[in-house]
């Protein structure tokens, strides 16, 4: 079968003789290394379902051979189960949704599309667009949650555009996918925090000008010390912008719903902040579940309590692709500010992806806009690596870019020439 000669010794042949690794004493310039392009191992069982899943395909492609041999897949067989599991991405589109699990199959749609693997940490990163100058570190696991749970910076950036450039504080950072894009629209941050130390090392090193405090903000001793250090921060100067992703896990569809999650308080924790830095915006992202949470009371609720704290609220729910993301990703952001001003909409550049009755029926809209980015514009450049194989840090040779999104996300041409580009070329 096609899969068949793409496997194992192949690619790790074709792999040696591209790549060169660079031990971490001996990192070189940027624009040379690739960081981060390593993907999980995988059992015999989930190699084999690996194999026999083609571009595009999913679970309901498995012979009833393979399907016998584990319990899930019987029961998603019996009963029925997402079609974005065990799915293979198709690189004609952009990808679905980048989770935390792209460590493993059967959580969605993870697999390479030309080679019998899932996809790495670093084509995660890409199709979340991170450009690769941002490096992921702490524990491995860690990484994949660092990648699922960001922000697209591409998505943040087109937000932060509409938004008054200013002094900047991200609560719950991660690892920064939301904070990397305000910077790129111009903003400064100036302290950021998380309680993972994971997370808080993967923003300090790519972030090295930003004040980063490990702070569980549950507790009120955290959150007073965290408070004391943005104020110091400030030195009496006003906070231009107060922005977070508080975690999501109590609203997402992906996961079961439970509206007692500790986690769903957090967002309202933020108010604490904003009452007392009464910061001229708020920008907060999250899931769109959160909007249906208790019957949608507690997005009322919260939308409330920032009104009744002076602040004007407008609410998106964005479509990541449009916005130069290669992956279908749906998220809510809650802007406001206290200065009595309208924000413009964020300006969609590019088409959306209209789902159809199946998975087969997804469309790029026919809305004149130029199409969004694919999967294979996004890491077609990628040195091909065994499954379980790759390398933290290896060369990367420019001969390779294929698209102007690889340039991108390279740092070889501006956001302002890739969309101009995209535009021309319709
Ligand atoms: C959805 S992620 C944020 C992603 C981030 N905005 C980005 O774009 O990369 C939520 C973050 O909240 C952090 N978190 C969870 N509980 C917390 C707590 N009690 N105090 C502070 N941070 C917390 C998690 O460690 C996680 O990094």
């Amino acid at each position: 079968m096609l899969w068949e000669s793409l496997s194992g010794s192949f690619v790790k042949r074709f792999f040696v003789t591209l790549t060169t690794i660079i031990p971490e004493a001996e990192e070189q310039a940027p624009e040379k290394v690739l960081y981060n392009h390593a993907c999980a191992t995988l059992s015999e069982l989930d190699m084999e379902v690996v194999r026999n899943v083609p571009p595009g395909g999913n679970w309901m492609d498995l012979p009833a051979a393979t399907v016998a041999k584990s319990a899930r897949l019987t029961q998603i067989k019996k009963s029925g189960g997402r079609t974005t599991y065990y799915g293979r991405l198709n690189e004609e589109m952009p990808s679905y949704t980048v989770n935390t699990y792209f460590n493993r199959p059967g959580n969605g749609t993870f697999i390479h599309p030309k080679q019998n693997r899932l996809i790495s940490m670093r084509e995660a990163a890409r199709l979340q667009s991170f450009p690769d100058h941002y490096r992921f570190r702490g524990s491995v696991s860690s990484r994949y949650k660092q990648i699922g749970n960001a922000v697209p910076p591409l998505l943040a950036r087109s937000i932060g555009i509409k938004i008054r450039k200013g002094l900047t504080i991200d609560l719950f950072c991660g690892a920064g996918g939301l904070s990397e894009g305000l910077e790129q629209a111009g903003h400064t941050i100036i302290l950021a925090s998380d309680s993972n130390p994971n997370m808080c090392e993967t923003y300090r090193s790519n972030n090295p000008k930003t004040k980063v405090i490990q702070t569980d903000i549950n507790k009120s001793e955290d959150a007073d010390i965290l408070l004391e250090n943005i104020q110091s921060k400030l030195r009496g100067r006003s906070l231009k912008l107060l922005a977070g992703g508080p975690p999501c896990q109590g609203f997402s569809t992906a996961g079961k719903w439970n509206p007692n999650d500790v986690r769903n308080l957090l967002l309202f924790k933020t108010l604490d902040f904003v009452r007392v830095l009464e910061p001229e915006y708020v920008l907060l992202e999250n899931v769109p579940g959160i909007r249906s949470m208790q019957k949608g009371k507690l997005f009322e609720s919260f939308i409330t309590s920032l009104e009744a704290e002076g602040y004007k609220t407008q609410i998106y729910l964005l479509k990541a692709e449009q916005f130069g993301v290669p992956q279908r990703r749906r998220r809510v952001f809650i802007v406001a500010n206290r200065n009595g001003t309208f924000i413009k909409d964020p300006d969609v550049r590019l088409s959306s992806i209209v789902r159809g009755k199946t998975r087969y029926d997804a469309h790029i809209s026919g809305d004149g806009l130029p199409p969004p980015v694919t999967v294979s514009e996004a890491i077609s450049d990628l040195p091909a690596i065994a499954s379980g194989e790759g390398h933290e840090v290896v060369e990367y040779v420019t001969e390779w870019l294929n698209s102007d999104y690889q340039r991108l996300m390279r740092g070889m041409i501006s956001f302002k020439d890739f969309f101009g580009k995209r535009t021309e070329q319709g």
